[in-house]
This record gives C-alpha cells, sequence and structure tokens, in this order.
C-alpha cells in the first residue's frame, strides 16, 4: 500500500522530479517538497552559460511555473531545511521549526561547493556556483566592464564560466592542479579538444600548477592569486570549481550510512525500507561496472527520481539508466553516454581536425562509454547501443566504413541483457534520433560528471 504522506528533502532536480513522477504515476497522499534555495527547484545548466550572458532570463530558470505546485497538490517549503529525521515515529523537523509526518522519506539533498582551502579564499570577490543565488551575484560582475577573472578548477563550473566570461570579453586565467582539464570525466582526446578552443579564444589554461594564496586590498577585495611557484596573476573576481561535497547531514543525523554520499542499494533504498536516496547525494552500486558511485548529473537526478517514485508507488526495480551528459562551450557541444572512466582501449570515428568526432571507449572489449564532439546522433546512438547491452567490438569500430549510424537499431531496454551482437559488416542504415540541442539546457538534456 502506498504511504499516506511523501517528505522529499531537497528541491533540486532530483528532488523536484521526484514530487512530479509521484504525481504522474497517480500517488494521492501528501507531497512536501523542502528546500533550502528561495527561488525553489531551478535548472541549474545555464546559470553557468546563457543565464550570466542574459540569453535566459531569469523567468527561464524554474524547472516549473509557480502554477505546477498548486495543479499538482505539491506543498513546497523553501528557505528551509531537514535538519532531523526521527525514523523509528516517522517524522522530519524543519529548520523552521516545523515537524512533518512521512510514510516515506526521499533524501534529495544534493551537493555544495567544495571550499578552496588556501589563504584569502573568503575575500569579497572570491565566489562560487551552485545556486540561482551564485549566478545573479556572477551574473551583475560579468554584465559589467571588463575584468580580470580567475578561474580556479578546469572541471565543467570552471570551464563554462571561463567560456562565458570570455564570450563577454573579459580576461580570463584557468587554473587547474591536474596535469590537464575534465580529468575526472572525459578522455585525453576530448578534453584536450575542449583546452585548445578555450586557448584560441585567448584564455590562459594552466594545468598542472597549484593556487598558494588568495591576496586582497584593504577593503578584502580580491586582488591577486598567487600560485605555489610563486607567479601572481591579477584578479578582480575568482571563480571556484574544484568539485562538490555531498549533502549528507540529515542522513548522518538519521543514522542512515553515508560514505561520499547516502549510501543505497540497487533501488536506491536505504538500509531503512521508507527511506531513499536520489541524485547527486545518493551512493548507488551502478549496474554495469559493479562499483559504488554517485552520479551528478541531470539524467540521474530525473531518472532515479522516477525509479523511486515507481518503488514508492509499489513497482520497485533496480535503477539501471545509462549515465548521460552534455557540455557546451563556445560552439563545442560535447556529450557523453555511458561511463569511459576505466577503458583500457579506445577506436576514434569521425573528423578530429575538423572537430566533430567521437570517442568510442572499450574495457576488455566491451563498449562501456561514448564522448562526442559536435556529434548528437552518434550520441544518441551510442546511448541506445549502451542501454541495449549491445556488444560492439573496438575490431569492428575500426573497420573501414564502419559508420555508426548503419548499426542496426537498438531496441531501447532499461536493462544491459541480453546483449545482440553487431556484426562486424555495416547492416541495414537506421535513422537515429538524438536528444534535442537547447543552449539554455532543457529537460531533454543531461550533464553529468562521476564520482566512483
Ligand atoms: P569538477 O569535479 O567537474 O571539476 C573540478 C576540477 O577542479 C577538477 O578538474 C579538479 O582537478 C580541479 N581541482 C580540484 N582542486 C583544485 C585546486 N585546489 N586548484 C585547482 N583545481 C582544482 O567539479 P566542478 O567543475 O566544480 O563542478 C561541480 C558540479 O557541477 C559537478 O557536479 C558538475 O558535474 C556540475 N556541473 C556540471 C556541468 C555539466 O555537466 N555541463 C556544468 C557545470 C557544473
Amino acid at each position: 500500500m502506498a504511504p499516506h504522506a511523501v517528505v522529499v528533502a531537497g528541491a533540486g532536480q532530483a528532488g523536484l522530479e521526484t514530487a512530479a513522477a509521484l504525481r504522474a504515476r497517480g500517488y494521492t497522499g501528501r507531497v512536501t517538497l523542502v528546500g533550502d534555495e528561495p527561488p525553489g527547484p531551478c535548472h541549474r545548466p545555464p546559470l553557468s552559460k546563457g543565464y550570466l550572458t542574459g540569453a535566459v532570463p531569469a523567468e527561464d530558470v524554474p524547472l516549473r511555473p509557480a502554477s505546477f505546485y498548486a495543479e499538482q497538490d505539491v506543498e513546497l517549503l523553501t528557505g528551509t531545511t531537514v535538519v532531523s529525521v526521527d525514523r523509528e515515529r516517522h517524522t522530519v523537523l524543519l529548520e523552521s521549526g516545523l515537524r512533518l509526518p512521512y510514510g516515506a522519506l526521499v533524501l534529495a539533498t544534493g551537493c555544495r561547493p567544495r571550499p578552496l582551502p588556501v589563504p584569502g579564499a573568503s575575500l569579497h570577490g572570491v565566489r562560487t556556483l551552485r545556486g540561482l543565488a551564485d549566478a545573479e551575484v556572477l551574473r551583475r560582475a560579468l554584465q559589467g566592464p571588463p575584468l580580470r577573472l580567475v578561474v580556479v578548477g578546469a572541471g565543467f563550473v570552471g570551464l563554462e564560466v571561463a567560456a562565458t566570461a570570455r564570450g563577454l570579453g573579459h580576461e580570463v586565467t584557468v587554473v587547474e592542479t591536474q596535469p590537464r582539464a575534465l580529468t575526472r570525466a572525459l578522455t585525453p582526446a576530448v578534453s584536450e579538444r575542449i583546452v585548445a578552443e578555450h586557448r584560441a579564444q585567448g584564455v590562459r589554461v594552466l594545468t598542472g600548477r597549484q593556487v598558494a594564496v588568495l591576496h586582497g586590498d584593504d577593503r578584502e577585495r580580491v586582488r591577486a592569486v598567487e600560485l605555489a611557484d610563486g607567479e601572481r596573476i591579477g584578479a578582480d573576481l575568482v571563480v571556484v570549481g574544484i568539485g562538490v561535497l555531498p549533502n549528507t547531514e540529515p542522513a548522518r543525523a538519521a543514522g542512515l550510512a553515508v560514505d561520499d554520499g547516502v549510501l543505497v542499494d540497487a533501488g536506491l533504498r536505504t538500509a531503512d525500507p521508507d527511506v531513499w536516496a536520489v541524485g547527486d547525494c545518493a551512493s548507488f552500486p551502478e549496474p554495469r561496472t559493479g562499483r559504488r558511485m554517485r552520479l551528478e548529473s541531470v539524467q540521474n537526478a530525473t531518472d532515479q527520481a522516477r525509479c523511486v517514485a515507481a518503488a514508492i508507488c509499489g513497482e520497485p526495480h533496480p535503477y539501471t539508466a545509462v549515465p548521460r551528459f552534455w557540455t557546451e562551450q563556445y560552439a563545442l557541444r560535447v556529450q557523453m553516454a555511458g561511463l569511459t572512466s576505466g577503458h583500457d582501449e579506445t577506436v576514434t570515428v569521425g573528423d578530429v581536425a575538423g572537430g566533430r568526432f567521437s570517442v568510442l571507449c572499450f574495457r576488455e572489449g566491451r563498449l562501456i562509454g561514448v564522448e562526442s564532439v559536435n556529434r548528437p546522433a552518434d550520441h544518441g546512438i551510442t546511448a541506445r547501443l549502451l542501454a541495449a547491452g549491445t556488444a560492439l567490438s573496438p575490431a569492428a569500430a575500426r573497420e573501414p566504413g564502419f559508420d555508426l549510424k548503419k548499426l542496426p537499431r537498438a531496441p531501447h531496454s532499461p536493462t544491459a541483457s541480453p546483449a545482440p551482437t553487431v556484426p562486424t559488416a555495416p547492416t541495414s542504415p537506421t535513422a537515429p534520433t538524438s536528444p534535442t540541442a537547447s543552449p539554455s539546457g532543457s529537460r531533454s538534456e543531461e550533464r553529468l560528471s562521476v564520482h566512483a
């Protein structure tokens, strides 16, 4: 029997999608969505891109119009958080002092930016970017006169902000500790292509370099970034994008197991049968790799929310969606399907020099993930191949005349098996569909990064 009330802790993409999916499934109990970000659930993808330039107006940022909550009878409580959970009594206590009963509790608490651990990190003009309020501060700064911007971290936040700021005419330097950008999520070929574009656009990208200290003026405003090797880079604004930390406090307070995320099983349930976790904060056993991981992406938030809503409505099933994400920087559209980390062989198809190519990543002869640069059709096809568990060998992908579009259309399947075999010789052509492109990052889009 479905529970009488569902409390969703966290009003980001995963939280909102949980509430929406419950109603879409006909759940009639009370649904309360609790979040600390005052405007309520927002699209995050435009916050590092179109929202900063003004291309995406503020009214396009909310995930749902205000009318959605009344129409769907979803109680949205913003400006507050779940501070404790009484699992015996089935209640949560909010920071506001309100106590809510639940039959099912969904933790969708997301992540927060990792702080930069150097002196000067709290100076004025040193910012992180996660929510709309952060983006609003950056938008105002970047829409003003030219600035010297230093971005710390060449990950998704850092490089998207760098591209946006450069497009607005600011002087931009990116400082990254690792020997290359986007180490965590992308193969060298794709990250090098992205960095080459940044350099071509006039961004100074420094890899393998450490920030040692941030210097301010007598008004505590940042003025320079000093690197460990002594170089000083003048700065009017510093954006720190060095990763995120999962918000696990409510789970910890509830006595639930936490280890870089809230630990859940294959159906996204914690050890308490009435408590689930979804989205960026959930550490789950990934079915294809067998490894426990967190995925930080719109696709993961949305699909996990749907999986948990089904379970609450009495239709539990394991979470098996193929991870997908995208990033846009300048005219580069990079998409990833599957998980490419841990590959032992790659095959590149397409036109690398012309900037339209895909890197097919294999482990032990099996396709595990594909990164595509300005090849959206490849992304759509390979996501379906991965979902169907289709066997594509590196040898087949290297055959002269190999064309992803000519592979047999793989049926969409939520499971990784059975695995039909793809013949070496291309057979009948297919008419693949692919996720539609939208500079603002629509809900059909995905973004992801991986914490294994
Ligand atoms: P990230 O993990 O993608 O990148 C962080 C980068 O900072 C890494 O390259 C890391 O090596 C580097 N780093 C770590 N410590 C450093 C230090 N002290 N100095 C210099 N570099 C350092 O995390 P990021 O970019 O902060 O993104 C945060 C979240 O936002 C993630 O969940 C990400 O997936 C999400 N996001 C995703 C986007 C997309 O998929 N298109 C766009 C924007 C954000």
